[in-house]
């Protein structure tokens, strides 16, 4: 495949802070690098779209675009997770949109897909009827259509992969597997017990004005916490900030933010609000942990709980971001539940008022003629680890 944007120059962004540069500005924005960037990125790697605990019964199911591919994850009879493509192979018909609700005023808005729960999956367009792995099993006046094999039909199969409780899916049915590339972030995170967290509070914000890794550089870097952040993040300076290697093989970066004190937290209080996660140290209990695995996974965790987004690209200048948090099942129960996260909430909320604008800025600015290839600080190390995992998989398209 083919760039419009020559290897030469890509390449300068790969190394490590000490002498990587920026991406090209036009990664950020050119429709034609989209194009790339989805089928050099996104049609191979394990992308996350959601949590086990959203499809606990059997026949629970939701829907989901992960670069702009409408899917169905769902628990089969088996109590199994499954991945399939919605798309009918029928006439092409998503047999998970949702027509309830359209009226004149709306019926030209874009498709919205249904989640819940179900026996099986009947396309609303001629009632071609799947079960939950996908398998047609019925499909009316089809009898005189000589050449038509029911038992040879069916939703397209995709990759699933469950780590810690985050399911991920592949449209690749040959990818190698992710779980042993996350042996370093899994060793690290081990106490967090993320796989027996509860996600809290799921929000999706459908069209973010900026570029899918405008989004991800602003959550991993730690270099603007004491400046854009300064005084609400003076609980954990930027000075202490530190990341660990990266080998080309490891499919997750992460790095540590240390708090002045313990049981620190992200919200007017700067103190957690919630009881300490259970096994945690105390040195643990003193920092947030920044991971990412990349493309679309990005998880915080801090001493009492843990946060995750989703960073789901629509178009060069757009993303849809999901966010939840996590909580330990019993922390649901405390008194008072309710009210303590609406205030988190509006601990994150004040962040978000400081980064969203800053990155709508920052598209606007990398679209400018000025746009400039700048080095990075120490305490942005991850944005030229994130780079160079992108000009690996840039490489691998381009040089097939
Ligand atoms: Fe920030």
């Amino acid at each position: 495949m083919e760039t419009p944007i020559a290897f030469e120059e890509l390449v300068k962004s790969r190394g490590s802070y000490k002498d990587a540069v920026g991406l090209p500005p036009s990664v950020y924005s050119d429709p034609d690098f989209f194009a790339f960037e989805i089928e050099s990125v996104f049609s191979s790697e394990w992308l996350c779209v959601g949590r086990e605990e959203q499809v606990s019964e059997v026949g629970d199911f939701f829907s989901a675009t992960p670069a702009g591919e409408p899917i169905i994850v769902v628990r089969n009879s088996e109590s199994e997770i499954r991945a399939m493509s919605s798309v009918c192979p029928h006439r092409g018909m998503c047999v998970t949109a949702d027509l309830d609700g359209i009226d004149d005023q709306n019926m030209l808005e874009p498709t919205k897909f249904l989640s819940g729960n179900a026996r099986y999956f009947r396309c609303p367009y001629h009632w071609w009827v799947f079960n939950l792995d996908g398998q047609l099993t019925g499909a009316p006046e089809m009898k005189d259509t000589d050449c038509f094999v029911m038992e040879d039909t069916s939703l397209a199969k995709i990759a699933v992969e469950i780590w810690n409780g985050f399911i991920f899916v592949n449209f690749d049915q040959n990818a190698d597997p992710l779980g042993p590339s996350l042996i370093k972030l899994e060793n690290t995170v081990t106490n967090y017990n993320l796989s027996s967290l509860k996600t809290v509070d799921p929000a999706v914000i459908p069209d973010v004005p900026f570029n899918w890794k405008i989004m991800i550089e602003n959550f991993m870097e730690m270099y603007h916490n004491s400046r854009l952040h300064k005084g609400i993040h003076d609980w954990a300076p930027s000075s202490g900030a530190w990341y660990s290697d990266v080998e080309p093989t490891d499919g997750a970066m992460f790095g540590f933010n240390p708090s002045l004190e313990i049981d620190g937290g992200f919200n007017p209080s700067y103190k957690a609000l919630f009881p300490p996660l259970p096994n945690l140290s105390e040195e643990e209990r003193q920092r947030v942990v920044f991971a990412f695995i990349p493309p679309t996974l990005l998880i915080g965790m801090q001493a009492d709980s843990a946060f995750w987004f989703t960073v789901n690209p629509t178009g060069p200048e757009t993303h849809e971001l999901s966010m939840a948090y996590l909580f330990p099942e019993e922390v649901l129960e405390i008194p008072l539940f309710d009210e303590l996260l609406e205030a988190a909430i509006r601990g994150v909320g004040y962040f978000n008022r400081q980064d969203i604008p800053t990155n709508i800025a920052s598209q606007l600015g990398l679209s400018s003629r000025f746009a400039n290839r700048a080095h990075y600080s120490w305490q942005e190390a991850v944005i030229p680890q994130f780079n160079s995992w992108l000009v690996d998989r840039y490489e691998k398209s381009l040089k097939g």
